[in-house]
């Protein structure tokens, strides 16, 4: 199935680029329906512009909660017939509202080799802890944060000599290889979500 995709950012959006790449190659099959950023200033907005993909600003202040500015996320997205969500980089927590509207359809990239170092600056927590080995995965998403299934991850080694940045970059790499995979794999329907494993995921 093609997947309509809305892509939520708040920042440069190297995954979401991506993401448009593995698209018009047709590594992915998946019409990007939708390029939301909560931030006017997001790098990752003239990304999708230059990919041709439609973008849309959505700034989170002033909304009475987190669930009146998920229900104006759903309403952009559902006018574009998003049915699939990838987090890039979307600084936002979500709420239950919506992951109901869209059940099992949201997923999310992290930094780390989750469940290790969930949360902000995870590159960071793995220097600090002195992991040999972190890296990246692809994860549904759920009510807690950098929690639900994991559809993918990947290995990467931790340096001597490494910062906060060298790290992050080397982990970027990895991020751009697998969140289109996982998404491929989301797009052909085999993926089967049984409990917290899932059946099917990468490697
Ligand atoms: C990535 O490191 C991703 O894992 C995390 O936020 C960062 C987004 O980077 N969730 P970019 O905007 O895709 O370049």
């Amino acid at each position: 199935m093609t997947l309509n995709l809305g892509v939520l950012i708040s920042g440069r959006g190297t995954n979401l680029r991506a993401i448009l790449v593995a698209a018009a190659e047709r590594r992915l099959d998946a019409r990007i329906a939708l390029v939301l950023s909560n931030r006017p200033d997001a790098g990752g907005l003239e990304v999708a512009r230059h990919h041709g993909a439609p973008t849309q600003v959505l700034p989170h202040q002033g909304y009475a909660s987190r669930a009146a500015y998920d229900a104006a996320l759903v309403e952009a997205l559902r006018a574009r017939a998003v049915d699939t969500v990838a987090l890039a980089g979307f600084d936002r927590l979500l709420s239950g509202v919506l992951l109901k509207a869209f059940p099992g359809r949201v997923v999310n990239i992290h930094p780390a080799l989750l469940p290790a170092f969930p949360g902000l600056h995870a590159q960071r927590q793995a220097l600090d802890y002195g992991v040999r080995l972190t890296g990246a995965t692809v994860h549904f998403v759920d009510e807690e944060v950098d929690h639900g299934p994991i559809i993918a991850q990947a290995v990467v080694p931790v340096r001597d000599d490494d910062t906060e940045e060298t790290l992050a970059e080397r982990i970027l790499a990895e991020e751009h290889r697998i969140y289109p995979a996982a998404l491929q794999l989301l797009a052909s329907g085999r993926l089967r979500v049984e409990g917290r494993r899932v059946v099917g995921g990468l490697p």
